[in-house]
């Protein structure tokens, strides 16, 4: 078993979403003792930014591939094979801006390749996603509350997209916990935090 962390707070000290993903790896290790773990930071090592030229190249068939071409599609099969090789997935994400992190974005960027992640037919224009049978686990702080269920619930531009595009790799088995009222007072906070932990060691059970 095979759990890889997408780490993508830029904040190392005092991060939420980084004390509650440890907790629930923790939690889960406690379980599953043989899990390999590793950690793919991106909130402190944002992945390259995608170019034009790194477009070209993606384009280019592996029969013209250069030395160059090669080179500019390096860091992405680094990634791509990372997450290849994982049963068990935990995203951690904080929302900025309504949406994710722009390190998290570049990653995605880096990680959806035609042929590699993705399979598209030209004839019905229909994508597969090719990472079939991975769990995937979204632990998402943020300052204000956006319950899917509550009207606030429509200015989440981050978990909705973080679980389509997931879909769209063909991981369709996605939980998420939300730490919602990071912003409130030490006791909202609190509250809120506590119970996102409560949900959280539930589902190390599983
Ligand atoms: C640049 C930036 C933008 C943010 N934008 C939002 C936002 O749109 N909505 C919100 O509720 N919280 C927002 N926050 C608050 C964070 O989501 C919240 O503090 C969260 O706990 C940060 O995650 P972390 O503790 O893991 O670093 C923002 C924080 C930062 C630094």
């Amino acid at each position: 078993m095979k759990l890889l962390e997408i780490q993508s707070s830029v904040r190392q000290e005092g991060s939420v979403s980084r004390t509650l993903a440890s907790k629930f790896i923790d939690r889960w290790r406690s379980y599953n003792p043989d899990t390999q773990y590793s950690l793919r930071d991106v909130g402190v090592h944002s992945p390259s930014l995608i170019t034009a030229n790194w477009v070209a190249a993606n384009l280019t068939p592996s029969e013209r591939q250069t030395e160059d071409t090669k080179a500019l599609l390096a860091e992405s099969d680094t990634l791509i094979a990372e997450l290849v090789e994982a049963d068990r997935i935990v995203i951690g994400v904080p929302m900025y801006n309504f949406g994710i992190p722009a390190n998290l974005k570049a990653y995605f960027d880096n990680v959806i390749r035609v042929g590699r992640t993705v399979q598209y037919d030209p004839d019905t224009g229909a994508f597969n996603g090719l990472l079939t049978g991975k769990k995937a686990l979204i632990i998402s702080s943020r300052a204000g509350s956006y319950a899917p269920d509550t009207s606030a619930g429509a200015m989440d531009f981050c978990v909705p997209y973080l679980r389509f595009i997931l879909n769209f790799l063909g991981i369709q088995n996605v939980d998420y916990v939300e730490v919602p009222n990071q912003g409130g007072s030490n006791e909202v906070q609190q509250q809120a935090t506590e119970a996102a932990i409560a949900q959280l060691m539930e589902l190390a059970k599983i």
